[in-house]
């Protein structure tokens, strides 16, 4: 057992971990940062797309935002469509220069990750959290493994980065708090092709077989997503019933859809997960371990960057000034925020996904929802200032 003593462990290379040891790190607080994969299986696993206006703000003041700029593909609107009629948000008419930007949250990591090498932030793969001791004493401690040998470091604050299925939640004495979840009944088949987008910007489509989104990664690279049923098997998609079901609930007038060969398949749940409280002690959770959102809102990663600036933000008052007022209110100055995020997420959810029969009351809702939004200039910059972040 190798004992080390640092300011802040992290556990997880995440948006939330990452961007929380870069900012540590510009400060000159020590940090480690414990990922249990390699960097290989982060760098390359996909996951969504949707970079928000303030996580592009925070990238940008870290340094690590010249190639998002770059090769991202900056929208200013998206389109909403229900049973072939679309509507388009504008960004840019209700926000002025506020847009978002599509790209990868693995080439986010890539970025993340290259930096933080770059400027000697301690980062170490395949080291696996086992445990955490202590996480109301002066003897905080964390238990990982790497290479099959047993080790801990002692530290003042540990930082629970590591997404919805890690350890550090289980530290906590969660059975005292409140914990709120919603599990809709149906999940996301999603598949990246090699072909251009069909579409300028992203598509968010209810049709009577269920909710489509169709999204990009660059001129070259679509990304798309189906409503499939909770117990779905991806062995039940062919390349072809995936295409022809896209191409039926994206339908509008004047869209074609292009197709091309499939090179990534696979689920995502759609889940709602919040507990009352992100901090136990001397222990905080960010992002996924955290809280979790439907993806409809593309929320995830952005929450997980705007936990880690909140969280940042008390360590430093704390380290530099001695003042423990501001990491001590991190919990209730994210939950808010968080909670409104859940809304509008499940906001969207509700509205573009099949969970009634047609012509059911819930499906009349839908559709006066959607009439609203597309006659009503407040109900259009609502979603916008939603979408792209508030
Ligand atoms: N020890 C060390 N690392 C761990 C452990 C552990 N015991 N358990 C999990 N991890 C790592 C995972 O391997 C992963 O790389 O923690 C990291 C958590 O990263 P994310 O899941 O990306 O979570 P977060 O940073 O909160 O970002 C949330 O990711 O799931 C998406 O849609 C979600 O966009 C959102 C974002
Ligand atoms: C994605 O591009 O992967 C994406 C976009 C928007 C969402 C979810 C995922 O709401």
């Amino acid at each position: 057992l190798v004992n080390s003593n640092v300011s802040v462990v992290i556990i997880g290379a995440g948006p939330a971990g990452l961007t929380l040891a870069l900012q540590l790190n510009k400060a000159g607080i020590d940090c480690i940062v414990l990922e249990k994969h390699t960097r290989q299986y982060i760098e390359t696993r996909t996951r969504a797309g949707v970079i928000e206006q303030n996580s592009l703000d925070v990238f940008e003041k870290l340094g690590v935002a010249d190639r998002m700029k770059r090769e991202g593909l900056r929208h200013n609107g998206i389109y909403l469509s229900f049973e072939g009629v679309r509507h388009h948000i504008d960004f840019g008419k209700y926000l002025n220069d506020k847009a978002i930007t599509i790209y990868g949250q693995q080439e986010v990591i890539k970025d993340l990750v290259h930096a933080c090498l770059d400027r000697n932030v301690a980062l170490e793969f395949e080291a696996s959290v086992t445990g955490i001791l202590d996480i109301d004493g002066a003897t905080l401690k964390v238990f990982f493994e790497r290479d099959g040998v047993s080790q801990a470091m002692n530290c003042n604050f540990v930082a629970g980065c590591d997404g919805f299925h890690g350890v550090s939640r289980s530290a906590a004495p969660i059975s005292t708090c409140h914990v709120y979840e919603k599990e809709y009944p149906f999940n996301w088949l999603g598949i990246l092709a090699d072909v251009p987008p069909s579409s300028p910007e992203l598509i968010y489509a209810f049709h009577k077989n269920g909710f489509a989104l169709h999204s990009m990664r660059s001129p070259s690279i679509s990304r798309f997503y189906l409503q499939v049923a909770d117990n779905e098997d991806l062995s039940n998609w062919s390349d072809q019933r995936i295409w022809e079901e896209l191409a039926l609930r994206l339908q509008a007038e004047n869209f074609q859809l292009k197709i091309g060969f499939i090179k990534d398949k696979s689920l995502t749940p759609v889940r709602s997960f919040m507990i009352d409280h992100m901090q136990f002690g001397n222990l905080f959770l960010a992002g996924d371990a955290a809280h979790i959102v439907p993806p409809t809102g593309g929320k995830g990663l952005n929450l997980a960057v705007a936990d880690a600036v909140t969280l940042y933000q008390g360590l430093f008052d704390y380290f530099h000034k001695g003042i423990k007022s501001t990491l001590l209110s991190y919990s209730s100055r994210r939950l808010a925020s968080v909670w409104r995020v859940q809304e509008f997420s499940d906001f969207m959810t509700n509205l573009f996904h099949l969970s009634s029969p047609i012509d059911s009351f819930e499906h009349r809702l839908q559709k006066a929802r959607f009439t609203y939004i597309t006659t009503s200039e407040a109900a259009s910059k609502s979603i916008a200032e939603n979408y792209v972040g508030i």
